[in-house]
């Protein structure tokens, strides 16, 4: 009886700490990349992507072979409603935080886009001169690097939106406010219209 009474003690000990090391391990899946790229997963929410969907032309210019790139894909909902409204194009979400890489390979594997890839990569390697649409969700510090890797790689025409934050020294082609509790702000940009001199 006693042995039976410790036995159940330790099985429940060793199920708390197999909880505790998940729980641990799925907070530094997340966690430790932010400190690593600055940017914290938030997804775009309802109404920001309403607003953004909203300045997207129907149709892209550029050839069907021109790829849309999301910059930091997060969970994966923007690069899902870019794939079901651009079903000739292939789309790419770069992330390299894995939690929500994982969760946006979920989503896909559900919805079975076929013109939709994840990679769990950093944006900052990637060779985007193929790109017709380029989207970001990123911070002020990490925009100043990436404008200037899209002014040496994009080549004209290329449209390039952004959530909440400007590109400094570039006149949006068009901007929206969304209707959310902080009025965010989504700009617009044509690549080799909109760089002012
Ligand atoms: C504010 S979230 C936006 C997520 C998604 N784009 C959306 O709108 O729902 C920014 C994301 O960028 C990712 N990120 C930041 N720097 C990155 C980099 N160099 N390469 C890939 N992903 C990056 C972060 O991990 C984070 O998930």
């Amino acid at each position: 009886m006693l042995f039976y009474s410790t036995r159940k003690r330790v099985d429940r000990m060793f199920i708390e700490l197999i909880s505790l090391a998940l729980a641990l391990l799925l907070i530094a899946m997340v966690f430790i990349p932010v400190l690593l790229t600055g940017a914290p997963p938030v997804p775009t929410s309802f109404s920001v992507r309403t607003a953004l969907m909203g300045l997207l032309p129907r149709r892209l210019p550029g050839p069907a072979t021109g790829v849309i790139y999301e910059l930091g894909s997060g969970w994966g909902g923007m690069a899902l409603k870019l794939a079901e409204m651009y079903p000739d194009h292939q789309v790419i979400g770069f992330e390299l935080s894995p939690l929500p890489w994982l969760v946006a390979r979920l989503r896909l594997a559900v919805s079975g886009h076929r013109n939709l890839r994840f990679r769990l990569a950093d944006y900052n390697r990637q060779d985007l001169s193929n790109a017709s649409l380029v989207l970001c969700y990123l911070l002020p510090d990490l925009m100043q690097n990436l404008q200037r890797k899209l002014a040496a790689e994009l080549t004209p025409g290329t449209l390039i939106v952004s959530n909440t934050f400007a590109f400094r020294g570039w006149r949006p082609l068009d901007d929206r406010i969304a209707d959310d509790i902080y009025k965010s702000p989504v700009y617009l940009y044509e690549f080799g219209r909109t760089e002012e001199a």
